[in-house]
C-alpha cells in the first residue's frame, strides 16, 4: 500500500425502498465510480433481495474493471464489501423486519450476501453504516461527547457513538412516543403517507427528539436520510434544546459506511485469520503483520 493509494471497498445499502451500492474509496469517503440504485422487490423476501443486490454487485464490478481497462489502468483490487440492512443484525443475523418481508427475521442475511457476492460479506445496521460514514467524513466529523444519528427514510434508524466509538444496534425509531412506534410518525415516510406539511411533520419529529432528548441528553443529533436535503424546510421548526443538524453525506452516508464497516471488520478477519495460521505453524509469537490499515469506525476529537 503506497501513500496516495486508493483503498476500495464495495458499499451496499439495502432501504424497505430501494438497494443502492457503489465501489467506494474508503480514505476519502467518496464514490470511485457510479452509483447504482435498483427499487428493492416486492415482497421483500430474502432470496430475491440478495439476488437482487448480486447483480447490483456484479455490475459495478463490471464497470469498474471495464473502467480501469478504458483508461489503461490495471483493474482494481476491491478489499471488501459491507452491506447495511435495516435491522439490527447480530453476528451476521437479521432480527427484525420493520419495513421488510417478515422471512427477515432471525435470518443469517451475512451467509447469503456472502454466497450471492461469491465473497466474504459484512452486514450491519443500515443507520450504523451511515452513522460511522457521517462521524468520520460529515457533522459528526471531530465531534465528542454523545452524538446520535437519526436517518429518516423508509423507517428511522438511529446510531449513537460516544467520543466517536458505536453504540450498535439501537433502535431509536422504535421508541413509544405519544402511545406510537416513534417511526410511524417521525420517518419522512410518514410525512407523505399522511399528507403532512412541513410543520406539521416537524413537530411530530420533534416530540420523538425530545423524548430522545429525556433518555439520553445527546450533545448533537445529526439528521440524515434523503431528506436531509430539504433540511432548511425542517429544521427552524424544531424546538428540542439539544444542536441538531442536517447530515452532510445525505443519502450516500449508507453506502459509504457500509464499505468502510466491511473494510474495518474484513482487516480484522484477516489479522485474526493471519495470527491462527502462525500459531499453526510457529512454536515463537509471530511477527507483527502488516494488513490494509484499518479503517478507524469514527474519529473523535
Ligand atoms: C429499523 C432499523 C433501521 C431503520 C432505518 C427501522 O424500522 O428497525 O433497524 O435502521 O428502520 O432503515
Amino acid at each position: 500500500m503506497h501513500e496516495g493509494e486508493r483503498l476500495l471497498a464495495i458499499g451496499v445499502d439495502v432501504g424497505g425502498t430501494g438497494i443502492k451500492a457503489a465501489v467506494v474509496d474508503v480514505k476519502t469517503g467518496e464514490m470511485a465510480g457510479e452509483r447504482i440504485r435498483v427499487l428493492t422487490p416486492v415482497p421483500s423476501k430474502p432470496a430475491v433481495v440478495v439476488a437482487s443486490a448480486g447483480r447490483v454487485v456484479a455490475r459495478l464490478v463490471r464497470a469498474a474493471n471495464s473502467a480501469a481497462v478504458a483508461a489503461g489502468l490495471p483493474t482494481p483490487v476491491i478489499q471488501a464489501i459491507g452491506v447495511g440492512f435495516p435491522s439490527p443484525v447480530i453476528n451476521g443475523v437479521t432480527k427484525t423486519a420493520a419495513n421488510v418481508d417478515p422471512e427477515w427475521v432471525g435470518f443469517d442475511a451475512q451467509a447469503a450476501f456472502s454466497r450471492s457476492f461469491k465473497r466474504r460479506t459484512w452486514v450491519v445496521n443500515d443507520a450504523d453504516a451511515a452513522g460511522v460514514a457521517e462521524m468520520r467524513f460529515g457533522a459528526g466529523h471531530g465531534k465528542r461527547g454523545v452524538v446520535i444519528v437519526l436517518t429518516l427514510g423508509t423507517g428511522v434508524g438511529s446510531g449513537i457513538f460516544i467520543d466517536g466509538r458505536l453504540v450498535p444496534n439501537t433502535e431509536l425509531g422504535h421508541m413509544e412516543v405519544g402511545g406510537k412506534d416513534a417511526e410511524r410518525r417521525s420517518s419522512a415516510n410518514a410525512r407523505v403517507r399522511r399528507g403532512q406539511s412541513w410543520k406539521a411533520w416537524a413537530e411530530d419529529l420533534d416530540d420523538h427528539l425530545r423524548a430522545i432528548d429525556v433518555l439520553f441528553s445527546p450533545n448533537l443529533i445529526i439528521l440524515g436520510g434523503g431528506i436531509s436535503k430539504k433540511a432548511d424546510r425542517f429544521l427552524p421548526f424544531l424546538k428540542t434544546p439539544v444542536p441538531i443538524v442536517a447530515a452532510q453525506l445525505r443519502n450516500e452516508a449508507g453506502i459509504v459506511g457500509a464499505a468502510m464497516v466491511g473494510l474495518e471488520r474484513e482487516t480484522e478477519m484477516l489479522r485474526e485469520e493471519h495470527d491462527v495460521a502462525e500459531r499453526g505453524h510457529l512454536d515463537t509469537p509471530p511477527a507483527p503483520l502488516k494488513v490494509v490499515p484499518s479503517v478507524p469506525a469514527a474519529e473523535a476529537g
